[in-house]
């Protein structure tokens, strides 16, 4: 069994919420050890469809971190799709969820922040959950801007009437309905935002809502670590999959045979790797060179972040600080990112003696 699976959490479902005709929320009991901050998904395992042992699937929490102990995912089908359906048609009351603990970068950190939100459909999910954190916690503004295809599509109208009652002063929630408006252009979008451009901007939806709406960013001079935006993708790897004993001796290997593997393999030069986790200091000088930098922290027994192990989540991005790593895959961090220093635990080998890295950006 690998590290990620026993680190897995079960979930149970507590209540099921029809919240239109084509999307479910799953409110879920966790252990009380499990924290998130708001922003951030969970890793679901679900029955594969292929052959595979399982398949997995992102759901960003809807909750909030402050409302209550239960989380809450809210589930979107999306036609053909396989997990959504899987979700939407199966999963019930008393059912028990694997899960991997929640993880992500897109999650607002300066409470105090006026917030710009741009959701689309199903994208609603996380930002809702940042809305809610910011208006309970903070003293800052917040306009969402929320595009649906018709008014029975909209997820959670009317939680956001009822917080919109509740915070006059600071909360304007702008509801474009495709139906109605059409496919909000970039023009159009920066006309309806543009006096909130010293906002924090935060973007998720579907692609080309949120290509917009990015652009639209772009264009009223939003700076980067002023803008955030999270794509909803389906994994293709399987991170409750993994097989940690692939580099170990199965009790059927001789000991000839392992030596004989390992005579064959050129050996692995060993780096070192300094910097902080939750709070945690390390120094190792034994990072091997063929060892992803995920794999040699969880090893260490280090709470690095991860989901889909796969270059495809962002949820271990680290920034360097120090030194430099080779990746051997990215499908998430753009030249912008990766310009800044940020980089993936999950695809990083070691390229120089010494590397000094860090969680915190
Ligand atoms: C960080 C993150 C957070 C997310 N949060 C949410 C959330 O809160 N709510 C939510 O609803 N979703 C969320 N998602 C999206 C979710 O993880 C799934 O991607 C989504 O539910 C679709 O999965 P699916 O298995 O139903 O579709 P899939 O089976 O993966 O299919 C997706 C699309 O690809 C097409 N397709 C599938 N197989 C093929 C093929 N072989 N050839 C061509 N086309 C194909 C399907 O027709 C469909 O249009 C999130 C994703 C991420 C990464
Ligand atoms: S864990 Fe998903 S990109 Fe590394």
């Amino acid at each position: 069994m690998g590290s990620n699976v026993t680190e897995s959490v079960q979930l149970r479902v507590v209540d099921v919420i029809e919240e239109t005709s084509d999307a479910k929320s799953f409110v879920l009991e966790a252990p009380s050890s499990l924290s998130y901050r708001p922003g951030q998904f969970l890793t679901i395992e679900v029955p594969s469809n292929s052959g595979a042992k399982s398949a997995a699937r992102c759901y960003s929490l809807s909750s909030a971190p402050h409302e209550s102990d239960l989380l809450k995912i809210t589930v979107k089908r999306v036609r053909d799709g396989y997990g959504s359906n899987w979700m939407c048609d199966n999963v019930e009351v008393g059912h028990t969820l694997k899960a991997l603990p929640p993880s992500g970068q897109f999650t607002s950190r300066q409470v105090s922040s006026d917030l710009l939100l741009f959701a689309g459909g199903s994208g609603i999910t996380p930002v809702l959950s940042i809305a809610k954190s910011a208006l309970a916690n903070g003293a800052g503004d917040v306009v969402l801007f929320y595009a649906n295809r018709n008014d029975a599509s909209v997820i959670f109208a009317s939680e956001l009437s009822e917080l919109a009652a509740k915070y006059p002063d600071r909360l304007i929630v702008i509801h474009w309905l495709e139906s109605v408006q059409g496919i909000p252009t970039v023009t159009q979008l920066k006309n309806v935002v543009r006096h909130l451009s010293s906002y924090d901007a935060y973007v998720c939806g579907p692609a080309p809502f949120m290509a917009a709406a990015l652009t639209a960013l772009d264009q009223l001079g939003f700076p980067r670590e002023r803008k955030h935006h999270e794509r909803f993708i389906s994994l293709e790897g399987n991170p409750f999959d993994v097989d940690e004993a692939a580099h170990e001796p199965s009790s059927s290997e001789t000991v000839g045979e392992v030596i004989a593997s390992i005579a064959s393999e050129p050996p692995a030069r060993a780096f070192r790797v300094s910097g902080e986790i939750g709070g945690v200091s390390f120094d190792h000088d034994d990072w091997p060179s063929d060892q992803v930098l995920l794999d040699f922290l969880l090893k260490k027994k280090l709470a690095a972040p991860f989901s889909c192990r796969s270059g495809e989540c962002s949820s271990c991005t680290y920034r360097i600080v120090e030194g430099s790593v080779k990746m051997i895959g990215n499908d998430v961090l753009d030249d912008e990112d990766l310009n800044d220093g940020l980089r993936l635990a999950c695809q990083s080998l070691p390229e120089t003696d010494e590397i000094s890295i860090s969680y915190e950006f």
